[in-house]
């Protein structure tokens, strides 16, 4: 089964997926995870030059990177664990892609970016996507005394067309879960294992 998570920066994605992997390792779950761009050597280094490069980086560069960096990740790692039958959670999967890429810096057209999605991710969907949902102001405030990395300087009003990406990729796709993410932890967290239980 692949699990991904999504959602802007500061929606409290990264406490929610290691609850949920201690609950996959509680209940002897075999399950690995890996972080959207990264999990692989190349993968990482692509990481760090999207990330942490000061330079102007062109928004096609941008994009085409994002989407090497999965490929590499998918077909080396993610592919032949789901053909084990274990469980893999994705930190960030294509929908960032479509978000960040699509909505926020208006790369290309979004059927392009779908396009570029599916050669990226060699086809594979995840099986259930968590969306947690959060106003961009308030996730604003959440990480405003953290140091920024190249995506995160992009500003509020990229910010809230990224979130309107998302918006409208949960309405659209069945696999979606939106998740209020203003609310407490462990609320969102069991509503997070219900969902999961149910695709088991
Ligand atoms: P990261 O530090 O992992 O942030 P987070 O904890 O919010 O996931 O950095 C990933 C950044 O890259 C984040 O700002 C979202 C962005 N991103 C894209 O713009 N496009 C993509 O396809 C992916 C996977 C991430």
């Amino acid at each position: 089964m692949l699990i991904s998570f999504e959602g802007i920066d500061g929606c409290g994605k990264s406490t929610q997926i290691s609850l949920l992997k201690n609950y996959l390792d509680q209940k002897n779950f075999k399950n690995h995870l890996f972080r959207e761009p990264g999990g692989t050597e190349i993968s990482e280094k692509i990481r760090s030059l999207l990330l942490h490069e000061s330079d102007e980086m062109d928004s096609i560069t941008e994009l085409l990177l994002f989407s090497a960096a999965r490929s590499q990740l998918i077909s080396e790692k993610v592919i032949p664990l789901l053909k084990m039958k274990d469980i893999v959670i994705l930190d960030r999967f294509y929908d960032s892609t479509t978000a960040y890429q699509g909505y926020g810096r208006k790369s290309s057209s979004l059927e392009h970016i779908h396009l570029l999605n599916s050669i990226a991710s060699h086809q594979i969907k995840p099986d259930l996507t968590f969306y947690l949902r959060i106003d961009p102001e308030v996730a604003g405030k959440r990480t405003q005394n953290t140091e920024k990395d190249r995506m995160e300087k992009a500003g509020m009003s990229f910010f809230k067309n990224v979130a309107k990406g998302f918006d409208e990729l949960s309405k659209s796709n069945k696999r979606f879960v939106t998740l209020d993410a203003a609310r407490e932890v462990e609320i969102i967290h069991k509503e997070i294992i219900e969902a999961v239980e149910n695709h088991l």
